[in-house]
């Protein structure tokens, strides 16, 4: 793969005893360049939702690392995924963000594929010498593509382990998330996508454990809403409120209930059938997990994020995000909007207002974060800043002390609301960077 420029002329990124990271790691393009190589063409990256693709001949455009890729249903149903270049100059097959097709055909000179990747026709095959092998001559597949839960992640690396054994013990969260009724979740219409001039790794951070930024940063829709700010404890991690990490580097943040306010996730979908549902789906352990739980924020290595959130009593948001790096500050942001499958027309139109209304470009809740992040870029840049490092310290004292009372896989910790498992994180991308499998 390209891009693999030398990680030996870097040394150690983080400084555990002091709790800090450098500060390059946020806002070089060479790192990012690295970073594309290490972990982009090795990791497991999501690609998207199987619901995306409910008929034969039915594409989105992605992107896998650098690569833009079509994620695709074929004629036998099977979801594929290919470089999204033509054979012959290189051309982009599919410009659109989705479509439905009987062919891939070139824009260009038109060249044409099967939904399987086989080359049809060059359209100028009398030219062609009699003999022509076109089977070496279909589009580049990504090797490796595999669901979970609905879930399609795809990746360049063709010696990776099993998508199930890289999710790991995160896929009891994932399943309490994407998987609480038989029929899984469904994407309710086609992504937000928007850019930001802010490092990918901000977003990661942000959903696996930064609940300290939540009563400042967001201060503004707080005050805005007399309600809501008389209930301000809706900010603040309710009693048992925990974060957690699995050796893998997957993590999230549970913030419960803070006693005595009405808001609850799963107790208040108002939908009788939808709640009998979830109790013949969910083990008893998750739904423990999800029966007083607030909010549920959580990250997938590298970039997969997910927020499950819910602020007056029947508003909920269910969302994916996904933060692709363009740069060393720079990513562009792609966002879905969820419900269960089962769920009846109403309960989905209103999650799909509410969800754009609570996050993303239209959001009361996020370009406010996003102009925070790009202000950190564009103040870290300088050669002055760039010498000193980003502080995580207030994680420190919990780092070798995870929660003994809590029965789901993975370390946990309290409170919620330090930055011990954002730190984790970041000890997990330098492992991974410096790795050489
Ligand atoms: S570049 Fe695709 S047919 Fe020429
Ligand atoms: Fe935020």
């Amino acid at each position: 793969m390209p891009n693999d420029v030398s990680i030996s002329a870097h040394p150690g990124w983080i400084d555990v005893a002091r709790g800090e990271v450098s500060r390059e790691v946020f806002v070089s393009d060479e790192i990012y360049r690295l970073e594309l190589a290490r972990i982009f063409e090795r990791s497991w990256v999501f690609l998207g939702h199987e619901t995306e693709l409910p008929s034969a001949g039915d594409y989105v455009a992605r992107m896998l690392g650098s690569a833009p890729v079509i994620l695709a249903r074929d004629a036998a149903g099977t979801v594929r995924a290919f470089l999204n270049s033509c054979r012959h100059r290189g051309t982009k097959l599919c410009r659109a963000d989705a479509g439905n097709v009987r062919h891939f055909v070139c824009p260009y000179h038109g060249w044409s594929y099967e939904l399987d990747g086989r080359l049809v026709t060059t359209t100028f095959d009398r030219h062609v010498p009699e003999g022509t092998d076109f089977s070496g001559l279909g589009l580049i597949p990504v090797p490796r593509v595999e669901t979970y839960k609905g879930l399609v992640f795809g990746s360049w690396n063709a010696d990776i382990v099993a998508l199930p054994q890289y999710l790991g013990d995160f896929r009891w969260y994932l399943d309490a998330f994407f998987a609480r009724t038989p029929g899984g979740m469904e994407v309710l219409a086609p992504p937000h996508r928007w850019r930001a001039k802010a490092n990918w790794k901000f977003g990661a951070l942000n959903f696996i454990g930064d609940s300290q930024h939540v009563l400042t940063t967001h201060v503004g829709p707080t005050t805005l809403d007399p309600l809501r700010a008389a209930q301000a404890g809706l900010f603040t991690p309710g009693k048992d409120s925990l974060q957690l990490i699995t050796d893998e580097g997957h993590g999230c943040t549970l913030t419960y209930l803070n006693e005595g306010l009405p808001q609850r996730t799963y107790e208040t979908t108002h939908d009788a059938a939808l709640e009998a549902l979830y109790e013949r789906t969910l083990a008893p352990g998750q739904r423990n997990l999800l029966r007083r739980l607030r909010v549920m924020v959580g990250n997938v290595f590298p970039n997969f994020s997910f927020i499950e959130s819910t602020v007056g009593d029947r508003q909920r948001a269910i969302i994916i995000r996904f933060w692709q790096p363009t740069g060393g500050t720079e990513m562009e942001i792609v966002s879905w909007v969820l419900a269960e499958r089962e769920a009846s027309a109403a309960y989905k139109a209103r999650v799909l207002q509410y969800g754009p209304r609570m996050f993303g470009t239209a959001g009361v809740f996020e370009q406010d974060d996003l102009e925070l992040w790009a202000s950190a870029a564009a103040a870290s840049s300088n050669s002055v800043a760039q010498r000193l490092p980003y502080g995580f310290q207030t994680g420190l004292r919990y780092l070798d002390k995870p929660v003994t009372d809590y029965p789901g896989p993975g370390r946990a910790f309290r409170p919620a609301d330090c930055e011990v498992v954002q730190f984790e994180f970041m000890r997990h991308w330098e492992r991974v960077m410096r790795s050489n499998v």
